[in-house]
């Protein structure tokens, strides 16, 4: 399997990512720990608590924690393979990439799964603030804007950032219940970002969204 094949999209219809997936178990696919899908602090204290962090210590996060995030963030919450948020006319155009220091992973939510994309650590290249380069994780939202068909390239944009919104807000309540800070960026090179994630055409970068236990 390619990484333009990954990021073409060749992997990106629900149950063929997941058996594709599943079939590859190469050493750069990471199976994450089950998610937690219960538990948790109480949604009304967790909207109390939400807000934007913009000093990371370098702590990693556990494998469970990543696993969880993952989950919560964009995971399959119902048999029918379905998500954590909405998606615009349920039309799966958005990836989830995970920058770390060991890499660029692909989310692969069917299986619940990591797939390595690129051995390099592009976390300073995920936006234009200094944090970005040290925080442990920077989530890059990813839109295939080539499958919105019959609408405009600024409706793609729009819809695509909705669902990205949905995303986010999703890793900011997440990240209220676990202690952790976060925050939604826009403020990314895109060009240059999607350059370094080997983005075919009408495939974009829509936001970024950092995540990691404040410095304070
Ligand atoms: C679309 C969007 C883009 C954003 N881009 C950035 C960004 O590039 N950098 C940043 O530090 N915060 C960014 N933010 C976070 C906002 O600045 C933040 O949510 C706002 O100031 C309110 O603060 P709070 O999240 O702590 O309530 C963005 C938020 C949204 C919704």
């Amino acid at each position: 399997m390619t990484r333009r094949q990954v990021t073409a999209g060749i992997l990106a219809g629900a149950t063929v990512t997941g058996a594709a997936l599943a079939a590859d178990h190469s050493a750069d696919d990471v199976t994450l720990p089950v998610p937690r899908s219960a538990g948790g602090m109480p949604l009304l204290a967790c909207l109390k608590r939400r807000h934007s962090t913009r000093e990371y210590s370098e702590r990693p996060l556990s494998e469970q924690t990543l696993s969880d995030l993952l989950w919560a963030a964009f995971g399959v919450n119902r048999p029918s393979g379905d998500r954590t948020a909405p998606y615009w006319r349920h039309v799966m155009v958005m990836d989830v990439y995970v920058a770390k220091s060991d890499g660029v992973w692909l989310y692969d939510a069917q299986v619940h799964a990591l797939h390595r994309y690129l051995p390099d650590d592009i976390r300073a290249q995920t936006g234009l603030q200094d944090f970005v380069a040290t925080a442990p994780v920077n989530l890059v939202y990813v839109a295939h804007g080539e499958r919105m068909k019959d609408i405009s390239p600024e409706d793609r944009r729009l819809y695509a950032s909705v669902d990205a919104g949905f995303i986010g807000q999703n890793v900011y309540l997440f990240c209220a219940s676990e202690g952790l800070g976060s925050v939604f960026r826009g403020a990314v090179d895109y060009a240059k970002l999607d350059r370094l994630l080997k983005l075919p055409e009408g495939v974009f970068v829509t936001f970024a969204q950092t995540v990691g236990y404040s410095r304070a």
